[in-house]
């Protein structure tokens, strides 16, 4: 949508702005910690979304609570964001269901399953999958979905890095704890940031905003020293909530932003101040 063309902000309906009614989001890790809350937020601004997820996290039930919810129609669609074929049978569902695509939102992630291996000990097979997955995921949905907003009037999208690929993690944070950052998980991270500024210039012009946020320490029952450890490292002195995380995702993905591309919206809490 153009903006309104004035000098006179009474003229504005502020609120308005950030709406999301009727507007379609994809949502990839939709039924994680974060993309939970993503989706709900989103819902509750007036957006049908499509949750996105593997076929574990079974997308279609957490897509029809949401429907219930909001009574607004939803869709849930299980794949592997890194499978080319299955991110095309995603778009084609999308465009069956609601015929056009307003938002896409990028909160999948792989750790790898030995999380927290030291450097020294990343196999070749770890590295691949992290990168696999939480990387060409996000190229993947980009071009297709994106693309498709780009041939399409606009659109915006949010891809999410990492405090780790803004800073280096700071090790004395795992100090007494089982809990680590993988240097994959960092490098893969380090990539989608630079692919969404990539993105951000390149579709400039075809009216799709591209932008990232970046959450920090998100609480999910952590062990207590390591909330401990957190706490004397975070300016504001404690872990962050899914909910917390959620209202930039609204700004983002809203009209209130319109004037907001490539930018990394940091939700970490001052952590990258110091
Ligand atoms: N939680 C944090 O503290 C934190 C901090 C910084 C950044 N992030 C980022 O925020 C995003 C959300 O994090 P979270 O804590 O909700 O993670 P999470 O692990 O709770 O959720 C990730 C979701 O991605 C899904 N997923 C994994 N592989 C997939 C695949 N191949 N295809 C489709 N879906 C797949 C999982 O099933 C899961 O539902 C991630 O990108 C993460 O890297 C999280």
């Amino acid at each position: 949508m153009e903006p309104t063309r004035t000098t006179d902000p009474f003229e504005i309906d502020f609120r308005k702005k950030f709406e999301l009614n009727d507007k379609v989001v994809v949502i990839t890790g939709a039924c994680g910690l974060v993309g939970k809350a993503f989706c709900e937020a989103a819902a509750q601004f007036g957006a049908h979304i499509v949750v996105a997820d593997i076929p574990q996290s079974d997308p279609a039930a957490f897509a029809a609570k949401l429907e219930e919810r909001h009574d607004r129609k939803m869709l849930g669609v299980a794949l592997d964001v890194a499978d080319r074929g299955e991110v095309e049978q995603l778009k084609t569902a999308v465009l069956d269901a609601f015929g056009k695509i307003d938002g896409l939102v990028n909160a999948h992630q792989n750790k790898s399953h030995l999380i927290f291996e030291p450097f020294e000990e990343v196999t070749d097979e770890n590295w691949d999958t992290v990168v696999h997955i939480n990387l060409k995921g996000t190229f993947l949905t980009c071009q297709l979905l994106g693309g498709w907003m780009a041939q399409n009037g606009g659109g915006s999208i949010i891809n999410i890095p990492s405090t780790y690929s803004v800073v280096a993690p700071n090790q004395n944070l795992y100090k007494g704890t089982s809990l680590g950052c993988p240097s994959a998980y960092s490098a893969s991270k380090g990539g989608i940031d630079a692919l969404s500024r990539y993105l951000a210039s390149y579709w400039a012009s075809k009216k799709v905003r591209v932008n990232m946020i970046t959450p920090h320490g998100v609480w999910n029952n952590h062990e207590k020293q390591f909330e401990e450890n957190f706490a004397r490292f975070s300016p504001l002195e404690r872990l962050s909530y899914n909910h917390e995380v959620a209202g930039a995702l609204v700004y983002l993905l809203s009209d209130a932003s319109s004037y907001v591309t490539g930018d990394n919206m940091l939700v970490e809490g001052g952590w990258t101040v110091w």
